[in-house]
C-alpha cells in the first residue's frame, strides 16, 4: 500500500526506507515516541481490535518483541509466522504470503534476508509494511530509535559531532542513520577496518549534506566526538568465511580506548554485541545502549500508531 508522502500523514504509510522521511516527519515521530513514554507503562487501548503480523525471516530478539510489546502495550494483539515451518518452505513466494497475511492483519512488520524485500511486500501489500530489516539495505525502525536515543540523552541532535564505527559495509542500521543523520545539522566520522567500509551509494548520498570524516582514527576523534555508534561484524553476510576470520576481533571499544573520551559522550549499539565492546564498559557513564534497547518500545508505539491512525 502506498498513500504518497503527504506531509505529516501517517496513516496507512509504509515504512521501507528512512530516505522516505522528511526531518520534519522525523522530528515528529521523536515527539509522538516521546509522548508514548507514559503509555509505556499505563497502557492504552488505542490500537485495540487491531492486529500486527510479524514475518520474520532472519533471526531477531529485539526488533521482534519490541514490536510485539509495542502492540500489546497499545491494546492490540500479535500475530507471527515461524519461518521454518511456514509455506515458505514449500517454495510460497513473498508476494503471495504478503497478499494472504493482508487478510489477518491491519499492518506487517517484515525482516528478510534480501535487500529490496520490504519494497516487494509493500507493493503486494493493501495493509501498511514497516521493514523490520532487509538484508545489509535498511532498518529505518532502529534508526528512529537511534535517534531518538540521541535526542533524549544529548538533548538535540543538531551540532553534534557522531562516530558510526566498525561494519559499515554490510551493517544495515548504520544505512539507515547516516540517511537520517544527514537531515540533521551534524558531523559525521567514520571508523572501520578498510574492507568494511561505508557503502558507496549511502556515502555519496550523505556528502552532499553533511561534512563526513571517512577512515576516521578513533584515538584522533575520540576527545571530540560528542555519540560513539558500535556496531557487530555481520558474520551472516560475508560471502566467505576466511574473510570474516580475518577481521574477527579487528576492533574493541574497553575503559582504555575511552581514556579521552568526554565525560558526556554516550556509546549506542543497536546490539547484539559480540566482542567489539567488553563488559567493563558497561558500567562508565557513557554506556547507553541498554537505555536504546528500552527506547524500542516506545519508538515502536509511535510508528505502529500512527500508520494504523490512532495518532495524528
Ligand atoms: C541489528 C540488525 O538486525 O540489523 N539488530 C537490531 O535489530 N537491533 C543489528 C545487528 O544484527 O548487528
Amino acid at each position: 500500500m502506498f498513500l504518497g508522502a503527504l506531509k505529516l500523514e501517517f496513516q496507512g504509510r509504509d515504512i521501507v526506507s528512512i530516505e522516505d522521511f522528511s526531518r520534519e516527519e522525523i522530528n515528529h515521530i521523536l515527539d509522538v515516541s516521546s509522548s508514548m513514554e507514559p503509555l509505556s507503562s499505563k497502557g492504552s487501548d488505542m490500537l485495540k481490535g487491531k492486529i500486527l503480523a510479524t514475518l520474520f525471516f532472519e533471526p531477531s530478539t529485539r526488533t521482534r518483541l519490541s514490536f510485539e510489546a509495542a502492540m500489546l502495550k497499545l491494546g492490540g494483539s500479535n500475530i507471527g509466522l515461524d519461518s521454518e515451518i511456514a509455506s515458505i518452505k514449500k517454495g510460497e513466494n513473498l508476494a503471495d504470503t504478503v497478499r494472504t497475511v493482508e487478510n489477518y492483519a491491519d499492518a506487517i512488520a517484515l525482516r528478510h534476508i534480501l535487500e529490496g524485500a520490504a519494497k516487494l511486500a509493500a507493493e503486494f501489500s493493501k495493509v501498511p509494511v514497516i521493514n523490520a530489516g532487509t538484508g545489509a539495505e535498511e532498518h529505518p525502525t532502529q534508526a528512529f530509535i537511534d535517534l531518538y536515543t540521541i535526542r533524549k540523552e544529548k538533548g538535540k541532535i543538531d551540532g553534534l559531532k557522531i562516530a558510526l564505527m566498525g561494519d559499515l559495509r554490510y551493517g544495515r542500521t548504520v544505512h539507515s542513520l547516516a540517511y537520517a543523520l544527514a537531515l540533521f545539522n551534524i558531523e559525521l566520522y567514520l571508523v572501520s577496518p578498510e574492507s568494511l567500509r561505508m557503502r558507496k551509494d549511502v556515502l555519496q548520498t550523505i556528502k552532499t549534506k553533511i561534512p563526513v570524516t571517512e577512515d576516521a582514527n578513533l584515538e584522533t576523534i575520540m576527545p571530540q566526538i560528542d555519540v560513539l555508534y558500535v556496531t557487530r561484524i555481520q558474520r551472516e553476510r560475508f560471502p566467505d568465511a576466511a574473510e570474516y576470520a580475518k577481521l574477527k576481533g579487528a576492533y574493541k571499544i574497553d575503559l582504555k580506548t575511552l581514556h579521552n573520551a568526554k565525560k558526556d559522550m554516550i556509546i549506542l549499539h543497536p546490539l547484539p554485541r559480540i566482542d567489539e565492546i567488553e563488559a567493563e564498559v558497561d558500567n562508565t557513564p557513557q554506556a547507553r545502549y541498554f537505555q536504546q534497547v528500552g527506547n524500542g518500545v516506545v519508538v515502536r508505539m509511535a510508528l505502529l500508531a500512527l500508520v494504523l491512525g490512532a495518532v495524528k
